[in-house]
């Protein structure tokens, strides 16, 4: 699981975990974005508490929790990355893991300053298609990975960027003794430096 504030680095390392582990990355916010960007049930209801940088309520997430789990990519295991959110979505992952006889191994917690991820998510955009963030690359270029075009989250407007940040603080911040608490490793990573960087730490602290 990988715990850590909007623009710490979740996504892009996950997508290294991921292939490195031989196991699926389930991204709560690629799945709700997707899901708004083809104007499903789900994306209609999401969408109003994404771009005011709000979460979406619990049983939602846990709705979408319980289909990717149980689906037959995920039977060796999978990189939760940005679930969960909330003291009650750790209760409600646990209830959902002990049915299917799994737990979470361990959290990986980025650790980074405030004035960091500003400077990050101001520089991001990513591909409509494959969802990969870029930094340094305008709206309209065409996604140097699957050939989508790149855009602008509407979450990552300033006003919505300093929501996602108090939300972090009160709501997300508390799942991290939650964790500790219930006997699952937090592993801090200092969430700084490059890309690869961060990558070598994240294994080193993981034994891999
Ligand atoms: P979500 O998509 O999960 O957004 P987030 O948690 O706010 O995280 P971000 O995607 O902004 O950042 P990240 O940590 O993945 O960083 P990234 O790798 O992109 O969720 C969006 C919304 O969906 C939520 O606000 C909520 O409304 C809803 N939602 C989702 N899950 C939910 C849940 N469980 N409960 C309720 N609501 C939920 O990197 C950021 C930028 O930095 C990129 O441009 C990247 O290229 C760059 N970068 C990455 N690493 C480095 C590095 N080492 N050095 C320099 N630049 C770097």
């Amino acid at each position: 699981m990988l715990l850590g504030p909007p623009g710490s680095g979740k996504g892009t390392q996950g997508e290294r975990l991921s292939a490195h582990l031989a196991i699926p990355k389930i991204a709560t916010g690629d799945v709700l974005r997707a899901a708004v960007r083809d104007g499903t049930a789900l994306g209609l209801e999401a969408k109003g508490f994404m771009d005011r940088g709000a979460l979406v309520p619990d049983d939602v997430i846990l709705g979408i929790m319980k289909a990717t789990l149980a689906a037959p990519g995920a039977a060796r295991g999978a990189i939760l990355d940005g679930v969960v959110r909330t003291v009650p979505q750790a209760d409600g992952l646990e209830r959902l893991l002990t049915e299917l006889g799994r737990r979470v191994a361990a959290a990986v917690l980025f650790v980074i300053s405030d004035e960091e991820l500003v400077r990050r998510i101001s520089g991001r955009t990513v591909c409509e298609s494959c969802q990969t963030p870029f930094t340094g690359l305008e709206p309209g270029t065409v996604c140097p990975k699957c050939g989508g075009t790149l855009v602008r989250r509407p979450d990552d407007e300033p006003e919505a960027v300093r929501n996602r940040l108090r939300v972090y603080q009160a709501q997300t911040a508390p799942v991290i003794a939650w964790y500790e608490a219930h006997q699952v490793p937090v592993v801090r990573v200092d969430a700084t430096g490059t890309p690869d960087e961060v990558a070598a730490r994240i294994q080193q602290r993981l034994g891999d």
